[in-house]
């Protein structure tokens, strides 16, 4: 350890604090508002904090666990451009995702120079990656922390040590078992929310970092989700987004296993719940008790998210996915003979090594038979250190781009007739904001997830509304009140 690190771990800040968690993390937040407060009264002004988001569902729910330990330390959510605390949680599933990174990093260099005592954080997906912390070590020096997925819960922890440090704090951790519950989180919506039901992935599908990245997969007790979730309802949460990177084999790990359709059923009991949504689900652990349980349920929404990623079962064996073509198929239509009016919605990617035209009509092949509400449709990545990005044949880039044209083509056609089957009806729809577009509208989403804009006023914001829908155009719909 280096000489400043062991003076920090010795200081008295650090020999006074608990060891047991949360304790310890409350006891930093403590030490972190008495300094933010100092900072404050010498600038004559309150500290700014900007958290910015890359990635999926499960970064965004990371990200609110941050900005709540950030208010709790009496920092003030505000501009990038004014901040004295900037974190990016990163990304890296694509490799656009980190070149965007990268990007805006040159530009908060560029407000460092002009406010010298802003400090910057990065942490996330990317972080994990030694690769890409050896070279922000290098050209990017002016970061002051470094943090990765399996220790966010240390984050008030290390922004003290980066605080009585001078240099900057790097700790990434290459795993964990541990769940730390009961930290602050500042929620984006006040009526829904999302909820981590598990971490980490044990899948390795071949193309994919986020094992990598986020760890083998632990499943949180059932007991500790139920109390989350039932605190939140208490606090005027309507709907719940259950979070994992396969929500189907969760409570497989637990010391008395569960199974998701039995996890459901317990928050389906939760009274002042409306609505229940899951992401992800992998197509291989879908199980007739989850069909039965979406049947019979009064609060799981009808909508599901099933990433088929190819069509080709041999793509798919390549793909490490663990079902087949066929297998798909007879998913689907099992599922919309128990739930009919369900959204079905998925993943697609073009150009995974190997992919011939054949695989790629196969693909096609799929779209037309199971009819997508939506699909967001990605060009392979290739990423380091997954067995995909060592496989010899990749395909050249003007035919990977040829396909996702026609893909796209073919899925956004589609999507639109699917949307349309719902034109004349009333539906129960969410209000969840004030329409962007235009004054007097709000925004909401039917359990099928689609959008609706209508007429609505923001005291309305969190209630289910019946609203007619007049006119489909495209993705979304225009109604009006009935
Ligand atoms: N756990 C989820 C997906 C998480 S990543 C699941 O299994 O469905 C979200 C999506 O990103 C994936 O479904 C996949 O379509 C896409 N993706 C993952 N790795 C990719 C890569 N290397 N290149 C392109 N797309 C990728
Ligand atoms: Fe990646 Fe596959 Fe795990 Fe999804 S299931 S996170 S695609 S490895
Ligand atoms: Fe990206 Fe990590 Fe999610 S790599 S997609 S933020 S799990």
């Amino acid at each position: 350890m280096p000489d400043q690190e062991k003076r920090i771990e010795e200081s008295e800040i650090f020999r006074n604090a608990p060891m047991e968690e949360p304790a310890r993390q409350y006891y930093f937040i403590e030490q972190a508002r008495k300094l933010v407060k100092k900072k404050s009264e010498e600038l004559g002004r309150n500290l700014f904090f900007c958290c910015v988001t890359f990635g999926c569902q499960m970064n965004a729910r990371d990200s609110e666990k941050l900005e709540g330990i950030l208010e709790a330390a009496g920092f003030i959510k505000g501009e990038e451009d004014r901040a004295d605390l900037v974190i990016y949680n990163t990304c890296t599933v694509r490799e656009n995702a980190n070149l965007k990174v990268y990007g805006r990093l040159g530009y908060l260099h560029s407000l460092k120079k002009k406010n010298p005592h802003m400090r910057i954080g990065l942490c996330g997906c990317m972080m994990q990656e030694s690769q890409v912390v050896e070279k922000i070590r290098k050209s990017y020096p002016f970061v002051d922390l470094i943090f990765g997925t399996h220790n966010i819960f240390k984050f008030a922890e290390l922004l003290i040590r980066r605080m009585e440090s001078d240099n900057m704090v790097v700790d990434i951790w290459e795993g964990t078992d541990q769940i730390v519950e009961d930290l602050p989180t500042d929620r984006k919506y006040a009526f829904k929310s999302g909820i981590n039901i598990m971490f980490g992935c044990n899948n390795f599908c071949s193309y994919c970092i986020v094992p990598y990245v986020r760890g083998r997969e632990r499943s949180r007790n059932p007991k500790d989700i139920i109390r989350e979730i039932e605190k939140l309802v208490s606090d005027g949460v309507v709907e719940v987004m259950l979070l994992g990177q396969n929500v189907n084999s969760y409570g497989k790990n637990l010391d008395e296993p569960v199974t998701f359709a039995q996890l459901l059923q317990e928050i389906e009991k939760i009274p002042g719940l409306k609505r229940i949504r899951f992401m992800t689900s992998h197509p291989k652990d879908l199980s007739d008790e989850l069909i039965q349980v979406m049947k019979s349920s009064d609060k799981i929404c009808h909508h599901l998210h099933l990433p088929l990623q190819s069509g080709s079962s041999r793509i798919l064996k390549e793909m490490n996915r663990r079902y087949t073509k066929e297998d798909y198929l007879a998913l689907t239509k099992k599922i919309r003979q128990a739930v009919p009016d369900i959204s079905l919605t998925t993943d697609i990617i073009v150009g995974f090594p190997g992919e011939t035209e054949e695989d790629f009509q196969e693909t096609l092949d799929v779209i037309r038979k199971v009819r997508f509400d939506s699909a967001f449709t990605f060009i392979y990545s290739k990423r380091t250190g997954t067995p995909a990005a060592a496989m010899e044949n990749q395909v050249p880039e003007e035919v990977v781009k040829d396909r996702f044209s026609r893909l796209l083509k073919e899925v956004q056609q589609i999507s639109e007739e699917r949307t349309s089957r719902f034109q004349g009806t009333v539906q129960e729809v969410l209000a969840e904001e004030i329409d962007s577009h235009k004054e007097g509208l709000l925004t909401g989403r039917m359990s099928q997830n689609i959008l609706v804009h209508f007429p609505g006023t923001k005291e309305e914001i969190g209630k289910l509304l019946p609203v007619s829908l007049d006119e489909c155009r495209g993705f979304y719909y225009m109604g009006s009140r009935i």
